[in-house]
């Protein structure tokens, strides 16, 4: 039997920017969410390298390392999603130079993944290139990038200050350039006032996919973890379209009260 549902593909990012279609992103780490998100009709699945904090437990993204960021795609891919997957290339898997990018970005491609995303713009330029040619599809990622973490003192707005400077808004619309040019296919834009990603999305030829970045972008990303309220975490670039942090904490009180008090397990769900 063929399988009804027509898989998302980069060629369609560009007709969608195009027909002025909004794309719809959202990370998921795992079979199961990846399952549901995809059951939900989001166009592109990133397996972020958020992973690190919203899974792992680390305060940053610096720590996860290729190989688990290469775990987590695979199990991304095992759902099998209609929708586009994306694997983050984390800290240190790309920067030392054009062939360690495209050898991590391999890795990546062969773990599951359509596309593979990475932080920078004109300072990755000549990578993004590289995998580009090597037809691994790009998708860049500028302004509040994660992986400068320590640069930016912490996770902080970015394009505020005029200059060229990193982080500055005449340097972001230079990144912005520089991965348009460079031949990605689409472009985070995360953390910046949105005006200026408005005009970044006017400029560039790809699709840009905000978070933090206001209304003008081409599409928008969420963590999941934050969309569906799983963690306590609040943010202003983040809305909790469901609060499941309380929707499980109850479901196991009352687990852990009914094996308390001897509800658990009734009848109904023994053997006979
Ligand atoms: O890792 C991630 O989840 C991301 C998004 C915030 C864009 O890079």
């Amino acid at each position: 039997m063929t399988s009804a549902k027509k898989s998302v593909t980069v060629p369609d990012f560009a007709r969608m920017k195009s027909e002025g279609q909004r794309i719809v992103m959202v990370t998921a780490y795992d079979a199961t969410f990846a399952a549901l998100v995809d059951d939900a009709g989001v166009d592109c699945i990133l397996v972020g390298d958020s992973v690190a904090t919203v899974v792992q437990g680390h305060s940053n993204t610096i720590p996860v390392t290729l190989e688990e960021m290469a775990y987590h795609v695979k199990l991304v891919a095992r759902a099998n999603p209609r929708a586009l997957i994306v694997g983050d290339l984390p800290f240190g898997s790309y920067q030392v130079g054009v062939g360690q990018a495209i050898a991590s970005a391999a890795t990546l491609i062969k773990a599951g993944a359509g596309a593979v995303k990475l932080e920078g713009g004109v300072n990755v330029a000549d990578s993004i290139a590289a995998i580009a040619r090597m037809d691994i599809p790009v998708m860049g990622h500028i302004g509040l990038t994660p992986q400068s973490y320590h640069r930016m003192g912490g996770h902080k707005v970015q394009g505020r200050a005029q200059g060229n400077e990193p982080g500055g808004r005449d340097r972001l619309l230079d990144d912005a350039h520089a991965v348009d040019q460079a031949g990605a296919f689409a472009l985070v834009i995360e953390g910046v006032p949105s005006d200026l990603a408005g005009e970044i999305t006017r400029k560039v030829s790809i699709p840009t996919i905000g978070i933090g970045a206001g209304q003008e972008c081409d599409g928008q990303v969420l963590v999941l973890h934050d969309l569906l309220g799983i963690t306590k975490r609040d943010f202003t670039f983040a809305k909790k379209y469901a609060n499941l942090h309380a929707t499980v904490t109850e479901a196991i009180e009352t687990y852990a009260a009914e094996v308390r008090n001897g509800e658990w397990p009734d009848s109904a769900h023994s053997y006979k």
